[in-house]
């Protein structure tokens, strides 16, 4: 189980407060030192001026990809071997892949932001760092050095500057990821794994951007339970929420909220974001780590920048009677969800088997999308020395 705040309900936290935060206080040395760890095969057919120019007209989320992609692979003995930026392209596997059967994999999301003067920057990428490392521990993966994941950013990001998009709301998302590409079909941890980080010109997760989305309470399945992967980042929590997220979109809602799984009463976190409560009285809640949630970077920057504002920020037990209860009273005034990919949005409606709520208010969620995502695009000082310079 993570390490959570020692903190009691409705006590304000004392940041940072886990692992993970602890660990994107580390400084991480500049690109240049860590660049050319991933040595460059460079793409012989990448994508013309043109070509380039009209995928990144309109980049969507997730649908389009640059000219390479960073490659390492571990094999037990050796340790990682063969590190480079290649081209991007079709990777072979064997259909007796663990991963394909296991689902023995771990991922990350972390997004390259081009700043008005040309420089490229990422948000804390020793956050990432640390929490594909634990994700990897729970999946029984070996850790990729936190300074080999940050080089293969920096060198997969030199290699394909022209792809970071300058347009409003738009970057470029990184995706790393690892897997067990050993063949064989006994349930084992792979004694091969490789690891991978693809890039994808984005704008807005949600097609609405600060549009109010829609929210459907799942109470027939949970993302995770006590013990399992929940706070791991990989792709079996993920495919375990397309049911009740296909469910969700049936109810005419944009996305799903799990609960917990014991007491089936609290909220927990979306399919691929966490989730922030505001109360009239300006505090903001969170769900506490329990071990079942994912921990976004995001979340955690957001409760630092909110506690430095002044404002009481909470992780908190939050029950689904109590939050709905909040909302018809006019005691909650916003909810948003936040995510790396999903940045912040605020919530409009909130149903479930017998209830249908709406939402209204977004005046933090706006404050905060502002102050987070001046930091992130170079508009506003970084006082925290999230920024790391890329290129
Ligand atoms: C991210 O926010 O980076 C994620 O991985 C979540 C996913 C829903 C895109």
């Amino acid at each position: 189980m993570p390490e959570t705040t020692a903190a009691t309900p409705s006590s304000p936290i004392d940041l940072p407060t886990t692992p993970l935060a602890r660990a994107a206080e580390v400084p991480v040395p500049a690109a240049d030192e860590l660049a050319g760890r991933f040595a460059l095969t460079p793409n012989p057919a990448p994508a013309d001026e043109a070509e380039r120019a009209e995928r990144l007209a309109n980049p969507g989320f997730g649908s389009s990809f640059t000219d390479h992609m960073a490659h390492a692979r571990w094999i037990a003995g050796q340790g990682w071997t063969g590190h480079g930026i290649i081209p991007f392209g079709e990777i072979s596997l064997s259909p007796a892949a663990a991963v394909l059967h296991y689902s023995q994999e771990v991922f990350e999301g972390i997004k390259a932001y081009r700043h008005a003067d040309g420089s490229v920057w990422t948000f804390r990428p020793r956050y990432n760092a640390a929490r594909m490392a634990a994700s990897a521990r729970r999946l029984a993966m070996p850790e990729l050095p936190e300074e080999d994941f940050i080089a293969s950013l920096v060198d997969l990001v030199r290699a394909d500057a022209a792809w970071v998009p300058t347009g409003d709301g738009e970057s470029l998302y990184l995706r790393p990821f690892a897997f067990a590409s050993e063949p064989f079909l006994g349930v084992h941890p792979a004694r091969v794994i490789d690891y991978y980080a693809i890039a994808s010109p984005s704008g807005a997760y949600f097609t609405g951007g600060l549009t109010p989305i829609s929210i459907w309470v799942s109470s027939d399945y949970h993302r995770a339970g006590r013990g399992g992967t929940g706070a791991a980042k990989t792709g079996g929590n993920y495919a375990g929420s397309l049911l009740p997220q296909q469910i969700a979109a049936e109810q005419g809602c944009d996305q799903v909220c799990f609960l917990d799984d014991v007491t089936q009463t609290n909220i927990e976190e979306l399919g691929g974001m966490n989730l922030m409560v505001v109360d009239a009285d300006g505090t903001v809640r969170t769900p506490r780590l329990t071990g079942t949630i994912l921990e976004g970077s995001t979340r955690s920057a957001i409760l630092r920048l909110l506690s430095d504002a002044g404002r009481a920020v909470v992780e908190d037990t939050i029950s689904l009677a109590g939050l709905l209860d909040s909302i018809r009273s006019g005691a909650v005034t916003e909810v948003f969800a936040c995510g790396t990919a999903a940045v912040v949005v605020p919530l409009g409606r909130l149903k479930g088997e017998d209830f249908d709520v709406e939402l209204s208010g977004h005046e933090v969620t706006s404050e905060i999308h502002e102050r987070l995502t001046a930091i992130q695009n170079g508009t506003a000082p970084d006082p925290y020395g999230w920024m790391y310079r890329l290129v």
